[in-house]
This record gives structure tokens, C-alpha cells and sequence, in this order.
């Protein structure tokens, strides 16, 4: 069972602390960030393309007695939600892993509200990773996709997460209104 306390911790640490109306978590696995993200926000859907993901976060959530998250099964790379919907948009460790993520990045982006936070956790890119996919980003390129989407931009803390992995680092901006 993932530790509550400690996800939450994180999910305060890396997210802007106000109160959001409506809030996607993509690719909300099996973990906890979608609880967190339920005190911050009145609405917190969460996106998985994983059915057995989508059953065992559904059930934490129960559990906990949190009421104000839905969950949908459905991929990032075509999210059902009309543009400019969310206020935050949280997507920790997750783009990376599917076949189109600068796709999956634009769709992010899109269903995000002007003023609203974009908070994501990805591959880091480094002199030692060898593997040629896209999918590991330096932080260069990474603030390129932001600014070029109308994104403010803010490296957070780079090379730690709550694994205090090297292999990630998190990124967080603000469309601008
Ligand atoms: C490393 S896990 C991270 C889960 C969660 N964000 C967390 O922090 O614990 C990656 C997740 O991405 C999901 N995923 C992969 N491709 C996806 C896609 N195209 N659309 C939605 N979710 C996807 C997987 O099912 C998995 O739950």
C-alpha cells in the first residue's frame, strides 16, 4: 500500500497552493495523488488507460471517503474533456510511458484553463542515458515545449521525486490568461 502521508507531502510541495475548481490528474495509476489532489480542488478527475489501475485508485478512494474524484478509463493522447476545462492539470511520471508523448502533451495543455498550472514529472535525459527514444526529456527541451504552448515556466526541484529517483525530474507552469 503506498504511503498516504508521504504522497500528499509531495503533491503540497509540488503543486501552487490555492484552491482549484476542477483538476485532472493524467494517468492516475493506482497511487494517491489523486486524494491529494481532492483537498485542493472542488473536482479531481482521474485519467488512466489502465482498467486495474482505474479499479484499485477507485477503491482508495472509497476508502479514504473521498467523494469529489471521478475516475475514467481512457488514454491521455485523446482526452475526452472539451478545451480549456481544468485549473490544474497533474500528471506525474506518465507521458513518457505512452507511444505519443509530445501528443499527449498537447493534450494536456489543451484541456487546460488560461491562468491554469500545468505540474508534470518526466524522464531525465542525461549524458548516460543511451536509450535514443524522445521519450526522456532534458529540462532544456522541456522548458522549450512549455514557452512554445504559452506556458510560464518552473523547474522544480530537478533529479529528486518522492522516490528520490535521478531518472525524473518536475516541471510546473502557468498558462498564460
Ligand atoms: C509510472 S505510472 C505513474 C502513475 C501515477 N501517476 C503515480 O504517480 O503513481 C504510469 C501510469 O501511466 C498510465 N498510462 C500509460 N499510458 C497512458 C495513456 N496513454 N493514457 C493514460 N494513462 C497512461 C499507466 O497505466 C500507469 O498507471
Amino acid at each position: 500500500m503506498p504511503d498516504y502521508a508521504k504522497t500528499r507531502e509531495h503533491v503540497f510541495a509540488i503543486v501552487p497552493q490555492q484552491h482549484y475548481h476542477l483538476a485532472l490528474n493524467g494517468g492516475c495509476g493506482t497511487r494517491m495523488n489523486a486524494l491529494a489532489l481532492a483537498e485542493l480542488a472542488d473536482k479531481v478527475v482521474g485519467v488512466d488507460i489502465s482498467r486495474q489501475s482505474m479499479n484499485t485508485a477507485a477503491g482508495l478512494a472509497q476508502k479514504t471517503l473521498k467523494n469529489n474524484i471521478v475516475f475514467n478509463q481512457a488514454s491521455l493522447l485523446g482526452i475526452l474533456f472539451k478545451d480549456e476545462t481544468f485549473d490544474l492539470v497533474y500528471s506525474w511520471g506518465v507521458i513518457h510511458h505512452t507511444v505519443n508523448p509530445d501528443q499527449a502533451f498537447r493534450e494536456l495543455v489543451r484541456v487546460l484553463k488560461p491562468g491554469g498550472y500545468l505540474v508534470l514529472a518526466v524522464y531525465l535525459k542525461t549524458r548516460l542515458t543511451f536509450v535514443p527514444e524522445k521519450h526522456f526529456y532534458t529540462t532544456e527541451q522541456m522548458q522549450r515545449l512549455y514557452e512554445t504552448h504559452g506556458l510560464t515556466f518552473e523547474l522544480l526541484n530537478p533529479h529528486t521525486g518522492r522516490f528520490k529517483s535521478t531518472s525524473n525530474f518536475i516541471v510546473r507552469g502557468q498558462m498564460k490568461s
